[in-house]
């Protein structure tokens, strides 16, 4: 069980990956857009390999950016060659459910031995499907889950107990990250990794009260350095 870093950010990558406690990235277009990734398909994939070099052998996801599936077929075996670690994250279906994506998903992981990362599941149905056609990663947007009203807790659950049950190969991915509190809650639940913003990796570290301890400890070693 593992937390990843959601994030394009190189600068926050390196902090968090320097301190030993991620064990992977995720992006995603949208994520790639706020931090500032620009070029195009040049920019996307200069970052995406200043990033796989960093964390190597650590495994980075970068998002296919068509749901055309041709298109997603030849990005998806493009970016796997700028890298060794680099995992193509496609959606469960298309924006209007169209179902070319399972497919693709297949002929990526056993025609072309590309690692898919199956992105923008609700639900532990769509998960197990996703992991019936051959997905590394299954990633489930719990933050999103929950803002629909739904359990995310339960949707890991069953999707771990599925996976365990039919000895399927994927690793759950808990994603869209709200809270601190999220991230040991969806590791207790069941999934293999939860991806993390880095906003909340720093609020997992730090405690007020720890703020407050560190201080007296200082302010004490400061008294017992005058009586050395
Ligand atoms: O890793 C998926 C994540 O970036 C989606 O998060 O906050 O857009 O729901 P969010």
């Amino acid at each position: 069980m593992s937390i990843f870093i959601d994030s394009s950010r190189l600068e926050e990558i390196k902090k968090y990956h320097k301190m030993g406690i991620i064990r992977g990235v995720t992006t995603n277009p949208t994520i790639m857009v706020k931090d500032g990734v620009t070029g195009g398909l040049l920019g996307i994939k200069e970052q995406s390999i200043k990033i796989a070099k960093l964390i190597d052998p650590l495994p980075l996801s970068v998002e296919v950016l068509s749901n055309n599936r041709d298109e997603m077929i030849d990005q998806a075996v493009e970016f796997a060659k700028w890298a060794p670690n680099i995992n193509v994250k496609i959606t469960i279906h298309g924006p209007n459910g169209e179902l070319d994506n399972l497919e693709v998903i297949n002929i990526l992981e056993t025609q072309h031995d590309v690692r898919i990362n199956v992105t923008a599941m609700m639900s532990a149905q769509q998960c197990y499907l996703a992991a019936c056609a051959g997905a590394s990663y299954v990633s489930i947007f719990c933050g999103r889950v929950n803002n629909m009203g739904y359990n995310s807790i339960e949707e890991i659950t069953k999707t771990r107990k599925l996976l365990d049950l039919f000895n399927l190969k994927s690793k759950i991915i808990a994603a869209s990250t709200r809270e601190v509190l999220n991230v040991s809650e969806w590791l207790l639940a069941g999934a293999h990794i939860v991806t993390v913003t880095p906003k909340l990796i720093e609020g997992m570290i730090i405690h007020p009260y720890t703020k407050e301890t560190v201080q007296m400890f200082l302010n004490d070693a400061k008294k017992l350095s005058k009586l050395l």
